[in-house]
């Protein structure tokens, strides 16, 4: 039997294990669908079982397949790691209704939630969280383990470097070919934040326009 993990059972494992579920259920019935917790509080959500890893992992299996629905993305990385080290697989998860037009490419372990729009001429890393109606336009590069909350509005000509996060309602302003608006490595944009200018490392933003928070 394949085994399909959703690593989290929070709100966001919550959100993404129905979109698993249709994703699955019509070309493998027979597969069996569960949480991965390393904390489980409860023994079972919406109908399927939390496990912890270890005991996931014991449970006979012809193949496992895992989604790591964890928004931290340091915490995503390392699960990641470990999952290879085990011959764990990863899987996209997509919902029905992603619209995605020409030239795309995304790394594996990818979660596309429902209203997602991806245009064309894209390149995207591997284990990319793109949380309801966010949209990613033309020409953006985005790295390996980079997070979007709901609602964000990635403009053209933008890069976005590993590990970044992106607050819901977040506005990036396009780039230039060429020239393009770079969200450094590890930055976070603040919820309803309106980037109109590169955000070195490591830096939060926030505001409109967008400024480093105080410390
Ligand atoms: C920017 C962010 C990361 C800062 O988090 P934090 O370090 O815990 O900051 P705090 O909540 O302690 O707020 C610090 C100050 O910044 C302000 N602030 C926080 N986020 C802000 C934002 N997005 N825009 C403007 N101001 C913001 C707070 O009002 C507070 O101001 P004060 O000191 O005058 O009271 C966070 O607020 C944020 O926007 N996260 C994204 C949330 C999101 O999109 N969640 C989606 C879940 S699916």
């Amino acid at each position: 039997m394949r085994r399909v993990g959703v690593y989290g059972a929070s709100g966001c494992g919550r959100g993404v294990l129905p979109l698993v579920r249709a994703q699955l259920t019509d070309r493998d019935p027979e597969c069996d669908i569960s949480f991965v917790d390393d904390n489980p509080i409860i023994p079972h959500a919406n109908g399927h079982q939390i496990l912890t890893y270890d005991d996931w992992l014991i449970q006979r299996a012809s193949s496992r397949y895992i989604s790591i629905a964890i928004a931290n993305s340091a915490l995503r990385e390392r699960i990641a790691r470990r999952c290879m080290t085990d011959g764990v697989r990863f899987f996209e998860v997509r919902a029905a209704n992603v619209i995605q037009l020409d030239d795309v490419e995304i790394g594996e372990g990818a979660i596309l939630c429902p209203f997602v729009t991806l245009t064309s001429n894209i390149r995207i890393g591997k284990h990319f969280h793109a949380n309801l109606y966010s949209y990613v336009e033309h020409d953006c590069v985005i790295g390996n383990f980079v997070t979007f909350a709901p609602g964000v509005k990635c403009n053209g000509n933008v890069v976005i470097e590993d590990h970044a996060y992106i607050g819901s309602g977040a506005i990036i302003k396009q780039g230039k070919p060429g020239q393009p608006l770079v969200i450094g490595r590890g930055a976070i944009v603040g919820m309803g934040a309106v980037v109109t200018k590169s955000v070195p490392p490591g830096v939060t933003v926030v505001g409109n326009p967008s400024k480093p928070m105080a410390t």
